[in-house]
């Protein structure tokens, strides 16, 4: 039995302690491991976590200092860290077959990597061998280092690993990290226990109390893929938010920061609060996007949020009565998937934070004009490896590790043109992008500031504009509904 909603209090994941600040670095370490948790109350749920809890623990980084963390794994199958929206140099990327092996683990022939079931997209697909020296690393533990040399913003780090990218999420590899600087920090924006990081994420559960996912292997050791009905992504009927279902949290009558991030396997949600009173959707400030702030406040009454998207806004609570409850839902969901969370007016507060009209002055200054070549790409269905199955393509080809798809640059600016059949929220590493426009119109109220991840509606193409001006190397693009990405819709970059 689901727990009724708002009942649950919103957990704040713990701020990650660094084990030493030397030498102008933070160094942290986070183990990997298999834990067991309550999720729904009176439950015990096994978990794959970073450091013992889901979301994993936040990293908190000044803007320009270096991040080194050394991620062990004791989980049971190899991992892939990747820190989503950092700007980082190739070796610490994630790159879907550079490992964290744990100890003991066997990569048998026909096992792992190259043992290919639903996806299809086999060992000739991926072409790689022994030879190839982009082949399989792997290491017990693996030291990521994060210059951090970006904008401030909410970035998220979770697993990576090829093919079995959707199940790891899903069993809780999945935490923050938040990138600051003086300048945010002087605008005035709220602060403190003012601001809030939300990770929004469905899960289902199954009888036992254990996560629920359709793996064609539930080992995640050999063959990759979900059971033919998910094809599309898998969802669940429990909405967790910081881990937590339909939480509630209490809050003064004054302005809150709250920075979400959709870590849903492939749930959309259309976010909007609304008062429980009168039913009225109130309205919110857009003031950052995936790549930190806006130049300038978005006002809205809904959000349309798709997997991996972040979006920072300020809610003014002080426009309730004390007493009041207002619920932040998702539109696109029906019965219990249409409640998010609850935020209870508990007191009346002094506040003297503001929401300025100007919020920051250092976005690229990209023009159209300075693209030095424009580039297409579909994602579509369609048939892959040997046994035809179901794939998700760009351009018409399933993921290979061996093969470069797309050489740019490096400094150069590039219009990309995607085009969607069904809903694809494309993910570009390294580098932000400017969305210049949707099925030929001027982008949407909320695709302003600098983005990684784009929501592509169906039969939608969109242009966008990026420059790669930051680290030369292999990097990738894909679907971040995380079972199209398993299912080969992802591509390598290689900026040279
Ligand atoms: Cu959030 Cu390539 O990933
Ligand atoms: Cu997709």
């Amino acid at each position: 039995p689901l727990p009724p909603p708002f009942r649950v209090p919103l957990p704040l994941p713990a701020v990650l302690a660094p084990v030493s600040r030397a030498g102008g670095t933070d160094r942290y370490a986070i183990t990997q491991r298999e834990v067991t948790a309550e999720i729904l109350p009176g439950v015990r749920t096994p978990l794959w976590t970073y450091g013992g809890t889901f979301p994993g623990p936040t990293i908190e980084s000044r803007r320009g200092r270096p991040v080194t963390v050394t991620h062990r794994n004791e989980l049971p199958v190899p991992t892939v860290v990747h820190l989503h929206g950092g700007r980082t140099p190739a070796a610490s990327d994630g790159y879907p077959t550079d490992l964290v092996t744990p100890a003991g683990w066997t990569q048998h022939a026909g096992h792992g990597m190259s043992g290919h079931g639903m996806s299809g997209h086999g060992m000739s697909g991926h072409g790689m061998s022994m030879h190839d020296p982009r082949a399989v690393t792997s290491e017990l533990t693996r030291d990521y280092t994060f210059p951090l040399d970006q904008r401030p913003a909410l970035l998220w780090y979770h697993d990576h690993r090829m093919d079995f990218t959707a199940p790891a999420i899903w069993r809780g590899l999945a935490g923050l990290h938040i990138v600051r600087d003086a300048a945010e920090e002087a605008l005035g924006l709220p602060a403190g226990p003012r601001e809030l990081p939300l990770m929004i994420a469905d899960r289902a559960f199954a009888e036992d109390g254990s996560l629920a996912y359709p793996s064609l292997d539930p080992t995640l050791r050999e063959r990759p893929g979900v059971r033919e009905p998910y094809v599309a992504g898998v969802l669940g009927d429990v909405i967790l938010v910081n881990g937590a279902p339909w939480p509630v949290h209490e809050v003064d009558a004054a302005r809150y920061r709250l920075r979400l991030l959709n870590a849903s396997n492939a749930r959309h949600y259309e976010l909007a609060f609304v008062d429980e009173g009168d039913g009225r959707l109130w309205e919110f400030h857009q003031i950052g996007s995936d790549q930190g702030l806006l130049a300038a406040p978005v006002t809205h009454h809904t959000l349309p949020m798709a997997p991996a998207e972040r979006y920072d806004v300020v809610v003014d609570f002080s426009r309730f009565p004390v007493g009041s409850r207002v619920r932040l839902v998702n539109r696109l969901g029906s019965g219990r998937t249409r409640d998010v969370m609850a935020f209870h007016v508990v007191r009346k507060a002094s506040d003297d934070s503001r929401v300025p009209r100007v919020l920051s002055t250092d976005l690229p200054a990209w023009r159209r004009e300075d693209a030095v070549r424009v580039r297409d790409f579909s994602f579509r269905a369609g048939r892959m490896g040997e046994d035809d199955t179901h794939g998700w393509l760009i351009g018409g080809l399933p993921f290979a590790p061996s093969r470069t798809d797309v050489t740019v640059r490096h400094g150069d600016t590039e219009l990309w043109r995607l085009v969607a059949d069904v809903h694809h929220p494309v993910h570009l590493h390294l580098t932000g992008f400017r969305i210049l426009s949707r099925g030929g119109h001027p982008p949407l109220p909320h695709d302003a500031g600098l983005k990684d991840t784009i929501s592509l509606r169906p039969g939608e193409s969109a242009e966008l504009l990026t420059r790669f001006d930051a680290y030369r190397g292999r990097y990738l693009f894909h679907c971040h509904n995380a079972e199209h990405e398993d299912m080969g819709m992802m591509a390598n970059l290689e900026v040279v």
